[in-house]
Protein backbone atom coordinates (compact mmCIF):
# COMPACT_ATOMS: atom_id res chain seq x y z
CA UNK A 1 0.00 0.00 0.00
CA UNK A 2 1.36 3.27 -0.79
CA UNK A 3 1.72 5.85 1.80
CA UNK A 4 1.11 9.59 2.10
CA UNK A 5 1.10 12.33 4.51
CA UNK A 6 -1.58 15.05 4.40
CA UNK A 7 -1.66 18.18 7.01
CA UNK A 8 -4.48 19.75 7.13
CA UNK A 9 -4.65 23.49 8.86
CA UNK A 10 -6.83 25.00 11.86
CA UNK A 11 -9.56 27.05 10.86
CA UNK A 12 -11.94 29.46 12.45
CA UNK A 13 -15.55 29.93 11.04
CA UNK A 14 -18.12 32.33 10.91
CA UNK A 15 -15.57 35.30 11.59
CA UNK A 16 -18.14 36.62 13.62
CA UNK A 17 -21.23 37.69 11.33
CA UNK A 18 -20.82 34.91 8.24
CA UNK A 19 -22.29 31.99 10.18
CA UNK A 20 -21.81 28.76 8.50
CA UNK A 21 -20.55 31.05 5.67
CA UNK A 22 -17.07 32.30 6.03
CA UNK A 23 -13.84 30.50 7.44
CA UNK A 24 -10.26 31.31 7.61
CA UNK A 25 -7.16 29.24 8.00
CA UNK A 26 -4.19 29.41 10.80
CA UNK A 27 -0.78 29.15 9.95
CA UNK A 28 1.33 26.74 12.36
CA UNK A 29 -1.37 25.03 14.03
CA UNK A 30 -2.86 21.48 12.49
CA UNK A 31 -3.48 17.72 11.64
CA UNK A 32 -1.18 15.64 10.73
CA UNK A 33 -2.17 11.80 9.00
CA UNK A 34 -0.80 9.12 7.09
CA UNK A 35 -3.36 7.57 4.84
CA UNK A 36 -2.68 4.53 2.90
CA UNK A 37 -5.30 2.99 -0.29
CA UNK A 38 -5.46 -0.16 -2.33
CA UNK A 39 -8.04 -0.77 -4.64
CA UNK A 40 -9.86 -4.09 -5.05
CA UNK A 41 -10.22 -5.02 -1.53
CA UNK A 42 -12.57 -2.99 1.03
CA UNK A 43 -12.70 -1.52 4.68
CA UNK A 44 -11.28 1.42 6.87
CA UNK A 45 -8.98 1.76 9.85
CA UNK A 46 -7.94 4.32 11.59
CA UNK A 47 -5.22 4.27 14.18
CA UNK A 48 -4.78 7.11 16.81
CA UNK A 49 -1.47 7.72 17.06
CA UNK A 50 -1.59 11.93 18.04
CA UNK A 51 -1.72 11.14 21.99
CA UNK A 52 -5.05 12.90 21.77
CA UNK A 53 -8.34 11.51 23.24
CA UNK A 54 -10.47 10.54 20.31
CA UNK A 55 -13.59 8.54 19.51
CA UNK A 56 -12.02 4.56 19.93
CA UNK A 57 -15.19 3.35 17.65
CA UNK A 58 -14.31 4.39 13.93
CA UNK A 59 -17.86 5.35 13.35
CA UNK A 60 -17.80 8.09 15.89
CA UNK A 61 -14.54 9.48 13.95
CA UNK A 62 -15.31 12.20 11.63
CA UNK A 63 -12.90 10.55 9.61
CA UNK A 64 -15.45 7.64 8.50
CA UNK A 65 -18.38 9.45 6.88
CA UNK A 66 -15.87 12.07 5.16
CA UNK A 67 -14.16 8.63 3.45
CA UNK A 68 -17.62 6.90 3.03
CA UNK A 69 -18.39 9.81 1.03
CA UNK A 70 -15.48 10.00 -1.04
CA UNK A 71 -15.60 6.28 -1.49
CA UNK A 72 -19.61 5.89 -2.52
CA UNK A 73 -19.02 8.46 -5.41
CA UNK A 74 -15.65 6.65 -6.47
CA UNK A 75 -17.82 3.59 -6.55
CA UNK A 76 -15.44 0.97 -6.47
CA UNK A 77 -13.77 -0.93 -3.52
CA UNK A 78 -10.81 0.60 -1.80
CA UNK A 79 -9.17 -0.30 1.09
CA UNK A 80 -7.72 2.72 3.61
CA UNK A 81 -5.49 2.62 6.26
CA UNK A 82 -5.88 6.53 8.58
CA UNK A 83 -3.11 6.40 10.87
CA UNK A 84 -3.86 10.13 12.91
CA UNK A 85 0.13 11.82 13.89
CA UNK A 86 -0.49 14.87 15.38
CA UNK A 87 -4.79 16.61 16.31
CA UNK A 88 -5.71 19.79 17.17
CA UNK A 89 -7.54 19.38 20.25
CA UNK A 90 -10.93 18.06 19.52
CA UNK A 91 -13.69 20.38 20.99
CA UNK A 92 -11.55 23.23 20.49
CA UNK A 93 -13.83 25.34 18.29
CA UNK A 94 -10.60 25.75 15.38
CA UNK A 95 -11.89 23.26 12.95
CA UNK A 96 -10.30 19.98 14.98
CA UNK A 97 -12.98 17.85 12.87
CA UNK A 98 -12.48 19.78 9.75
CA UNK A 99 -8.86 18.79 10.02
CA UNK A 100 -9.09 15.33 10.34
CA UNK A 101 -12.03 15.66 7.57
CA UNK A 102 -9.72 17.21 5.33
CA UNK A 103 -6.76 15.39 5.45
CA UNK A 104 -8.41 12.51 4.93
CA UNK A 105 -9.95 13.03 2.04
CA UNK A 106 -7.30 15.06 0.96
CA UNK A 107 -5.01 12.40 0.71
CA UNK A 108 -7.92 10.46 -0.99
CA UNK A 109 -9.38 12.71 -3.69
CA UNK A 110 -11.11 15.52 -5.21
CA UNK A 111 -14.31 16.64 -4.87
CA UNK A 112 -13.10 17.37 -1.63
CA UNK A 113 -15.01 20.15 -0.17
CA UNK A 114 -18.47 17.94 -0.69
CA UNK A 115 -16.71 14.91 0.98
CA UNK A 116 -15.42 16.36 4.08
CA UNK A 117 -18.71 18.43 4.93
CA UNK A 118 -20.33 14.90 5.87
CA UNK A 119 -17.53 14.80 8.98
CA UNK A 120 -19.12 18.03 9.90
CA UNK A 121 -22.59 16.43 10.25
CA UNK A 122 -21.13 13.78 12.36
CA UNK A 123 -20.36 16.51 14.67
CA UNK A 124 -22.77 19.55 14.44
CA UNK A 125 -25.82 17.81 12.65
CA UNK A 126 -25.55 20.04 9.61
CA UNK A 127 -22.95 19.26 7.65
CA UNK A 128 -21.50 22.86 6.76
CA UNK A 129 -18.32 24.30 4.53
CA UNK A 130 -16.99 26.97 6.76
CA UNK A 131 -14.10 24.73 8.32
CA UNK A 132 -13.66 22.31 5.83
CA UNK A 133 -13.75 24.73 3.21
CA UNK A 134 -10.05 26.78 4.57
CA UNK A 135 -9.32 23.73 5.98
CA UNK A 136 -8.90 22.09 2.40
CA UNK A 137 -7.97 25.69 0.39
CA UNK A 138 -6.56 28.16 2.44
CA UNK A 139 -7.06 31.97 2.75
CA UNK A 140 -10.34 32.97 3.91
CA UNK A 141 -13.29 31.24 1.96
CA UNK A 142 -17.31 32.31 1.50
CA UNK A 143 -19.39 29.38 1.02
CA UNK A 144 -22.21 31.71 -0.93
CA UNK A 145 -24.76 28.56 -1.17
CA UNK A 146 -24.79 25.02 -0.19
CA UNK A 147 -27.01 24.23 -2.99
CA UNK A 148 -24.93 23.42 -5.23
CA UNK A 149 -22.00 24.20 -3.09
CA UNK A 150 -20.12 27.54 -4.50
CA UNK A 151 -17.28 28.60 -2.68
CA UNK A 152 -15.11 31.68 -3.22
CA UNK A 153 -11.81 32.08 -1.97
CA UNK A 154 -10.64 35.89 -0.69
CA UNK A 155 -7.66 37.64 -0.75
CA UNK A 156 -5.70 37.75 2.47
CA UNK A 157 -4.61 41.09 3.26
CA UNK A 158 -0.62 41.06 3.93
CA UNK A 159 -0.47 42.17 7.02
CA UNK A 160 -2.83 39.87 8.74
CA UNK A 161 -2.79 37.82 12.04
CA UNK A 162 -4.60 35.79 14.56
CA UNK A 163 -4.85 35.29 18.19
CA UNK A 164 -7.08 32.12 19.14
CA UNK A 165 -7.58 30.81 22.91
CA UNK A 166 -8.52 27.18 23.38
CA UNK A 167 -10.05 27.41 27.31
CA UNK A 168 -10.18 24.33 28.78
CA UNK A 169 -14.35 23.79 28.62
CA UNK A 170 -15.99 22.10 26.59
CA UNK A 171 -19.02 23.02 24.55
CA UNK A 172 -20.31 21.32 21.67
CA UNK A 173 -20.66 22.06 18.44
CA UNK A 174 -24.65 20.39 18.42
CA UNK A 175 -24.95 22.21 22.03
CA UNK A 176 -23.88 25.59 20.84
CA UNK A 177 -26.12 25.08 17.57
CA UNK A 178 -29.25 24.24 19.51
CA UNK A 179 -28.90 27.69 21.52
CA UNK A 180 -29.62 29.85 18.13
CA UNK A 181 -32.88 31.12 17.48
CA UNK A 182 -35.08 29.59 14.84
CA UNK A 183 -35.94 32.89 13.35
CA UNK A 184 -34.32 36.23 13.23
CA UNK A 185 -35.79 39.73 13.04
CA UNK A 186 -35.51 41.59 10.29
CA UNK A 187 -33.69 44.48 11.94
CA UNK A 188 -30.77 41.92 12.64
CA UNK A 189 -30.75 40.45 9.60
CA UNK A 190 -30.44 43.75 7.86
CA UNK A 191 -27.61 44.58 10.31
CA UNK A 192 -26.01 41.08 9.46
CA UNK A 193 -26.29 41.31 6.01
CA UNK A 194 -24.38 44.63 6.18
CA UNK A 195 -21.91 43.27 8.18
CA UNK A 196 -20.94 40.13 5.74
CA UNK A 197 -21.05 42.35 2.67
CA UNK A 198 -18.61 44.70 4.83
CA UNK A 199 -16.49 42.02 6.06
CA UNK A 200 -16.37 40.28 1.82
CA UNK A 201 -15.53 44.22 0.50
CA UNK A 202 -12.50 44.83 3.50
CA UNK A 203 -11.11 41.61 2.53
CA UNK A 204 -11.08 42.32 -1.42
CA UNK A 205 -10.27 45.79 -0.99
CA UNK A 206 -7.45 44.81 2.11
CA UNK A 207 -8.93 47.39 4.27
CA UNK A 208 -8.30 45.97 7.56
CA UNK A 209 -10.05 48.41 9.71
CA UNK A 210 -13.63 47.70 7.65
CA UNK A 211 -12.65 43.90 8.82
CA UNK A 212 -12.44 44.47 11.56
CA UNK A 213 -15.86 46.59 12.08
CA UNK A 214 -17.70 43.84 9.57
CA UNK A 215 -16.97 40.98 12.17
CA UNK A 216 -19.84 42.50 14.22
CA UNK A 217 -22.21 39.43 14.72
CA UNK A 218 -26.10 39.61 15.93
CA UNK A 219 -27.12 36.00 15.09
CA UNK A 220 -24.79 33.50 16.84
CA UNK A 221 -22.20 35.40 19.57
CA UNK A 222 -25.27 37.10 22.16
CA UNK A 223 -26.64 33.81 22.52
CA UNK A 224 -23.01 31.75 22.38
CA UNK A 225 -21.27 33.77 24.56
CA UNK A 226 -22.90 32.73 27.86
CA UNK A 227 -20.96 29.55 27.68
CA UNK A 228 -17.34 31.44 27.57
CA UNK A 229 -16.51 32.74 31.08
CA UNK A 230 -16.61 36.59 31.14
CA UNK A 231 -16.55 36.87 27.96
CA UNK A 232 -17.56 40.93 27.41
CA UNK A 233 -15.13 41.68 29.75
CA UNK A 234 -12.44 39.66 27.70
CA UNK A 235 -13.30 41.14 24.29
CA UNK A 236 -12.80 44.71 25.83
CA UNK A 237 -10.12 43.86 27.16
CA UNK A 238 -8.74 42.70 23.50
CA UNK A 239 -9.86 45.41 22.00
CA UNK A 240 -8.17 47.63 24.30
CA UNK A 241 -4.76 46.01 23.35
CA UNK A 242 -5.09 47.21 19.38
CA UNK A 243 -7.00 44.18 18.13
CA UNK A 244 -9.02 44.35 15.33
CA UNK A 245 -11.73 42.63 16.39
CA UNK A 246 -12.60 39.63 18.49
CA UNK A 247 -15.58 37.07 18.37
CA UNK A 248 -16.21 33.53 18.86
CA UNK A 249 -13.97 30.80 16.66
CA UNK A 250 -16.88 28.16 15.34
CA UNK A 251 -19.11 27.52 18.11
CA UNK A 252 -16.64 27.57 20.53
CA UNK A 253 -15.30 27.51 23.22
CA UNK A 254 -11.96 28.85 21.38
CA UNK A 255 -12.06 32.74 21.37
CA UNK A 256 -9.90 34.54 18.46
CA UNK A 257 -8.98 38.10 17.89
CA UNK A 258 -7.47 39.93 14.12
CA UNK A 259 -4.76 42.38 14.37
CA UNK A 260 -2.97 43.83 11.66
CA UNK A 261 0.48 43.72 13.42
CA UNK A 262 2.25 40.35 14.39
CA UNK A 263 3.29 42.07 18.09
CA UNK A 264 -0.56 42.97 18.87
CA UNK A 265 -1.73 39.26 18.11
CA UNK A 266 1.03 37.59 20.09
CA UNK A 267 0.06 39.94 23.03
CA UNK A 268 -4.07 39.88 22.78
CA UNK A 269 -2.95 35.90 22.75
CA UNK A 270 -1.26 36.82 26.43
CA UNK A 271 -4.19 38.64 27.27
CA UNK A 272 -6.57 35.48 27.11
CA UNK A 273 -4.62 33.17 28.49
CA UNK A 274 -4.47 35.53 31.62
CA UNK A 275 -8.03 36.13 31.20
CA UNK A 276 -8.82 32.81 31.98
CA UNK A 277 -5.84 31.96 34.40
CA UNK A 278 -7.69 34.56 36.17
CA UNK A 279 -10.70 32.55 36.25
CA UNK A 280 -9.32 29.28 37.06
CA UNK A 281 -9.12 28.24 33.45
CA UNK A 282 -6.18 26.13 31.74
CA UNK A 283 -5.95 27.56 28.34
CA UNK A 284 -3.91 27.18 25.45
CA UNK A 285 -2.76 30.16 22.82
CA UNK A 286 -2.06 30.47 19.58
CA UNK A 287 -0.47 33.19 17.76
CA UNK A 288 0.67 33.84 13.95
CA UNK A 289 -0.69 35.02 9.99
CA UNK A 290 -3.64 34.07 8.64
CA UNK A 291 -2.74 30.91 6.04
CA UNK A 292 -3.05 31.16 2.81
CA UNK A 293 -2.35 27.27 2.23
CA UNK A 294 -4.48 24.67 2.83
CA UNK A 295 -4.31 21.20 3.25
CA UNK A 296 -0.93 20.01 1.61
CA UNK A 297 1.01 16.84 1.01
CA UNK A 298 4.02 16.43 3.06
CA UNK A 299 7.48 14.71 2.45
N1 LIG B 1 -20.46 27.46 11.56
C1 LIG B 1 -20.36 26.42 12.54
C2 LIG B 1 -21.10 26.88 13.78
C3 LIG B 1 -18.91 26.19 12.88
O1 LIG B 1 -20.92 28.04 14.17
O2 LIG B 1 -21.88 26.12 14.36
C4 LIG B 1 -18.70 25.09 13.87
O3 LIG B 1 -18.65 23.84 13.26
Amino acid sequence: MKHIKVFAPGTVANLGCGFDIMGLTLDGVGDRIEVAAEAGASGLAIRNESGKRLPEKPEDNVITPAVAALLEAYGKPVRVEITILEKIAPGSGIGSSAASSAAAVYGLNERLVEFAMMGEALIGGTPHADNVGPALLGGVVLIRGYGPLDIIRLPVPDDFFYAVAHPDIVVGTKEAREVLPREIPMAHAVTQWGNVGGLVAGLALGDVALIGRSMHDVVAEPYRKGFIPGYDRLKEEVLSEGALAMNIAGSGPSVFALAAEGSVSERVAERMKSHFAGLGIGCNIYAGRVSNRGARIEE
